[in-house]
């Protein structure tokens, strides 16, 4: 990016963000951000989620909650589910109907979700983005003061080739890519538990490698993944212990880890076991 850096104002109250970006959508952004979103509030991190995903905003329905958001003076008051607080814009515009918002009104809108909603105190906000690399990804990470990015991709090339412009554009406005997560990584085959490689195999660890960022694990292609987003119960809600919800414990654990390290700023958060 040439020309002159927008300033990056600090979030009251919000010590480190996470932007988790792909360059396709369908890959698993929004299932990855929740998920995440919840390990790390059980690993004893304080956590919002911003659905930034504002023409489809699919963290109501993950997370199983769609009520209203109330204001106090000029202040929205973020919802809270699963002991995580969560603002999106399924909660001020229920239904099917389409969002036509064009691109300025749409950057101010996630200006208000990140500034004008009264956050609290958080060690991280988990931000789901929308998916590619346009003018609202832009002007929001020029913007925000993001901690680090996550890309979600699946193996498939297709998904890999996008993820490597992601990855690009978080480069060329300096935020830190804290690493790739390949989603629906294999299947187990139900009875013999033999492992399918359904889109291909090892193409997220290839990648980051080959661009000098972390791998920071795959997540298999499961159904209880997907049931757990459709009921509005994430999987992760079962804890560290369950094969299907280990993955993003993971991830969190290494999240927690990188933000950690890289805030020489704040004091450092601790991971209750
Ligand atoms: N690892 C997985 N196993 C099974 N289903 C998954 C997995 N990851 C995502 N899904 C499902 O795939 C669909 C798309 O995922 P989603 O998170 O909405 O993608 P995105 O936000 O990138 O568009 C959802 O129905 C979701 O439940
Ligand atoms: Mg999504």
């Amino acid at each position: 990016m040439g020309g002159g850096e927008q300033p990056r104002l600090p979030i009251d109250g919000v010590r480190t963000l996470i932007a988790v970006g792909s360059g396709k959508g369908g890959v698993g952004k929004t299932t990855v951000s929740v998920n995440l979103a919840l390990a790390m509030a059980a690993l004893g991190q304080k956590v919002g989620l911003l659905d930034a995903d504002v023409y489809g905003p699919n963290v109501p329905l993950m997370m199983g909650i769609r009520d209203t958001p109330t204001a106090i003076g000029d202040r929205i008051q973020p919802l809270e589910q699963y002991g995580v607080s969560l603002m999106s814009m399924g909660f001020l515009n229920p239904g099917d109907k389409p969002l036509i918002w064009r691109g300025p009104m749409l950057n101010s809108v996630i200006q208000q979700f990140l500034r004008g909603v009264d956050w609290g105190t958080l060690d991280s906000l988990v931000i789901d983005l929308p998916p590619g690399t346009g003018d609202v990804q832009l002007s929001l990470i020029q913007t925000a003061p993001v901690t680090g990015a996550i890309v979600v991709t699946t193996p498939s090339e297709v998904s890999l080739e996008d993820a490597r412009k992601a990855i690009q554009m978080f480069r060329q406005v300096r935020v830190d890519v804290l690493g790739i997560v390949e989603n629906m990584s294999y299947m187990i085959a139900p009875g013999t538990g033999e492992k399918i490689d359904v889109f291909g195999q090892g193409g997220g660890r290839r990648t980051a490698e080959a661009m000098g960022v972390p791998f920071l694990g795959e997540l298999a292609l499961e159904p209880q993944i997907r049931i757990g987003g459709d009921s509005g119960r994430p999987i992760a809600l079962l804890g560290e212990d369950d094969p299907r919800a280990a993955g993003f414990y993971a991830i969190a654990r290494q999240v927690i880890q990188q933000v950690n390290a890289g805030a020489s700023k704040g004091p450092s958060i601790t991971i209750e076991d």
